[in-house]
């Protein structure tokens, strides 16, 4: 399928990887004097946009924060509404997704979501995986640190039963060790809401990605602004720590 790009973008150094952390559907919502929830479906919305954006200009992976480990602190009705918003995504869009190319995966504590979004998810995971125009994802029960401590575990007890020489540990096998060892680090991080924070999203992975924040709330995230933070992100120069040649 061809690429459709916005003017003045331009199909080479486009970043391989965004990742959002999408923030403000509840203020979003507070603003309108309605509830949070409804934030949260609008917010739905935009994540259908954003997928749709990443396979119209070519980029091949896109991840989502959708729920974080620290999210499961938040009022029961909350988060039942937003496991049940999740399960009807996954159900109503897994046409969709399969249509656009489209492969679904997720990465974080997955054990610890409703059986009905495990099941949702596993459907879509399996019709979807062959496809190969924009992996997609999501987030969910997700946290960076127990990303980590978990690695730490698992090559621990790999050096212990002297599969692996604690002096062989590198970079490499960290992120082998690590949900997101298929792909790519993020060349390109987006906040919205006006937070600048990482919120336990990515934390090895970001090392070297550029980000943006932006005061948008994420209900209201469309196309034309994603497409203006990935021109900024083509006149941004990336060193990785080096000095460029003159
Ligand atoms: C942060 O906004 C957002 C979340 C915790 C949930 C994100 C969920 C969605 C965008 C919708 C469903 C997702 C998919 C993949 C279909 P917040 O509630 O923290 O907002 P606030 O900071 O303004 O209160």
């Amino acid at each position: 399928m061809e690429r459709e790009l916005p003017d003045g973008l331009s199909a080479d150094r486009l970043p391989a990887h965004v990742a959002i952390i999408m923030d403000g559907n509840g203020r979003w919502a507070k603003k309108r004097v309605l509830n949070r929830v409804k934030g949260h479906e609008k917010g739905a919305g935009a994540v259908r946009t954003v997928v749709e954006s990443c396979t119209k200009f070519g980029i091949p992976y896109l991840t989502l924060y959708a729920f974080s480990t620290e999210n499961w602190q938040r009022p029961k009705k909350e988060v039942d509404a937003l496991m049940g918003l999740l399960t009807r995504f996954l159900r109503n869009e897994r046409k969709q997704l399969q249509k656009n190319g489209v492969r679904l995966t997720a990465i974080g504590e997955l054990h610890r979501l409703p059986e009905e979004v495990r099941r949702e998810l596993d459907l879509a995971m399996a019709e979807t995986k062959d496809n190969t125009r924009l992996t997609l994802c999501l987030a969910l029960s997700y946290g960076s640190r127990s990303e980590l401590v978990e690695m730490v575990q698992r090559i621990s007890g790999e050096v212990k039963v002297g599969h692996i020489e604690a002096a062989d540990v590198d970079e490499k096998m960290v992120s082998q060790f690590l949900f997101t060892r298929d792909f790519p680090d993020p060349d390109l991080v987006i906040r919205t809401s006006g937070e600048m924070r990482l919120s336990n999203f990515l934390l090895w992975q970001c090392a070297y990605s550029e980000i943006f924040f932006t005061e948008t709330l994420w209900p209201d995230f469309g196309e034309s602004e994603f497409a203006s933070i990935l021109k900024d992100f083509q006149e941004r120069e990336r060193r990785f720590g080096k000095v460029l040649q003159p």
